[in-house]
């Protein structure tokens, strides 16, 4: 057998090479993007475009060339102009421990497959707890991002209020949870994937302000009781994904306490919220919740995928999955809180929790007060230059960095505005200096801003408002 193939893969020295070569390179790439000396967010290409290039990259490319190409064929998330979705230009070092993550590969499911991370993982889910303001009681565990997260919270939450034995013996009566309708799209996967089907997904109107229209919560209840269908969860989003805007958590943990059901957070985005003085009220009532969905990679300077699903009371992070009640002596002595496959949908994952301890270790939890309050702050400070410009409109005054705003010309109708904010967003897209997205709000197109970058400054948005008005005038 020809072995020499599999050596040169695993050959250190190859590896401490290229190694040295990608780290200066991806050094060069921050340098060049957080200092604007390419001044474009994005090159934008064709699905189809793109694809021929890879194929024909497989043929005829120069190894020599891979990583430089990946590189230069993504979007800028750490440009000063890439302010579209909820997805964080990385801490460097992040990109380190992804490494030590990749190359050390231990699996997680086990402790024995992966020692270090496992006990980092309960020091890093110990510090959420606390900062949620959770008890000595709560746990958590790290899973692979907010949209399985948050299935796993209501998995749980089903578990914990229901009587009947559903993950044994399936569903026999009709059951549901309450939810914003302007919830994150994967909340109302979850239900899905859980059976509980549309009459199973109670869609809350929102105020104008695009929050959960807590006032109507009694008589929803009624309504959905009176069809002998019961109700076991309510979910408040922390903040929700279009326009950014928190749900009056107080109140809703008002009601899940009164009928006894369970009341799970969504802050994938706003739950990095707890780390900052100036924000925290926008989470107020979250230590009231029974769960809390927390997302490294969207506010806390993290690499893809990594999430903290936080319990109130740690003996549920053992009951989603088990087959038996025996998640109840989880305060026991018998508790295993270091194997994370038990409580966790993956069995393989990442050794995600070095990225977040080793942020908390090198900078302190000042790092995530920084991060929140600079990208909050440029929020509104964004909203409130918008607000002084005649051709624009807010959606709505933001309570994070979330901004949605379109152009606006008295002579156009409601249509013509859609085509015209729409027609915006894509020229922008096929220019490439900014990277921002969009978002239909109640039959109204806007633009839609996720200012993710600290380095992002008044100077990029009169850039980029100059920019829309030139778009909007030959349009
Ligand atoms: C409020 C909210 N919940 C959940 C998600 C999904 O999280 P993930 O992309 O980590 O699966 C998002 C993503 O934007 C979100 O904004």
């Amino acid at each position: 057998m020809n072995k020499s193939i599999l050596e040169s893969v695993y050959s250190p020295e190859t590896f401490k090479e290229m190694g040295h070569r990608l780290v200066a390179d991806l050094a060069e790439h921050l340098d060049d993007k957080l200092n604007e000396k390419t001044h474009k967010a994005i090159h934008w290409n064709e699905p189809d475009d793109e694809l021929h290039f890879w194929q024909e990259f497989l043929k005829h490319g120069d190894k020599e060339e891979l990583f430089k190409e990946i590189t230069k064929r993504t979007t800028y998330v750490h440009h000063p102009n890439y302010i579209g979705h909820q997805v964080s230009p990385a801490a460097p070092i992040t990109a380190l421990t992804g490494m030590i993550s990749s190359l050390l590969n231990n699996g997680m499911a086990v402790y024995e497959m992966g020692m270090a991370p496992s006990a980092i993982e309960r020091v890093v889910t110990d510090v959420l707890c606390n900062k949620i303001g959770y008890s000595k009681r709560a746990k958590g565990f790290l899973t692979s991002g907010g949209t399985l997260a948050n299935l796993t919270a209501l998995l749980t939450a089903r578990r914990a209020i229901l009587k009947q034995d559903i993950w044994n013996n399936g569903n026999r009566s009709p059951i549901a949870i309450m939810v914003s309708e302007e919830a994150h799209y994967c909340v109302d996967r979850a239900a899905k994937i859980m059976g509980l089907g549309e009459q199973g997904i109670i869609k809350i109107p929102a105020t104008a302000n695009f929050q959960m229209d807590t006032s109507v919560l009694e008589e929803k209840h009624q309504e959905v009781r009176a069809k002998g269908i019961e109700v076991f969860a309510i979910v408040g989003s922390a903040p929700c994904t279009a326009t950014g805007m928190f749900d009056d958590l107080d109140e809703i943990a008002a009601f899940a306490k009164k009928y006894k059901i369970w009341f799970h957070v969504d802050g994938a985005h706003g739950g990095a919220g707890v780390f900052s003085k100036k924000y925290k009220h926008t989470l107020k009532g979250i230590e009231k919740s029974d769960s809390v969905v927390i997302d490294g990679h969207k506010m806390m300077m993290m690499p893809t995928i990594t999430t903290a699903l936080l319990y109130k009371n740690g003996k549920y992070t053992n009951a989603t999955f088990s087959q038996k009640a025996d998640y109840l002596l989880t305060e026991s002595e018998h508790e295993d809180w270091y194997n994370s496959g038990k409580k966790t949908f993956e069995c393989t994952k990442t050794m995600m929790s070095i990225h977040w301890y080793t942020l908390l270790k090198m900078y302190g939890e000042s790092v995530f007060e920084a991060y929140v309050t600079n990208l909050y702050d440029m929020g509104t400070h964004f909203a409130s230059i918008i607000e002084k410009e005649p051709n624009f409109e807010l959606a709505v005054k933001p309570m994070s960095n979330i901004v949605c705003f379109r152009f606006i010309n008295s002579a156009l109708d409601l249509n013509e505005h859609n085509r015209l904010n729409a027609s915006i967003r894509q020229k922008l897209l096929e220019d490439g200096e900014f990277y921002i997205v969009q978002t239909k709000l109640r039959g109204i197109h806007f633009l839609r801003v996720t200012v993710m970058n600290p380095f992002t400054t008044e100077k990029h948005f009169n850039r980029l408002l100059d920019k829309i008005k030139d778009f909007a005038k030959n349009a």
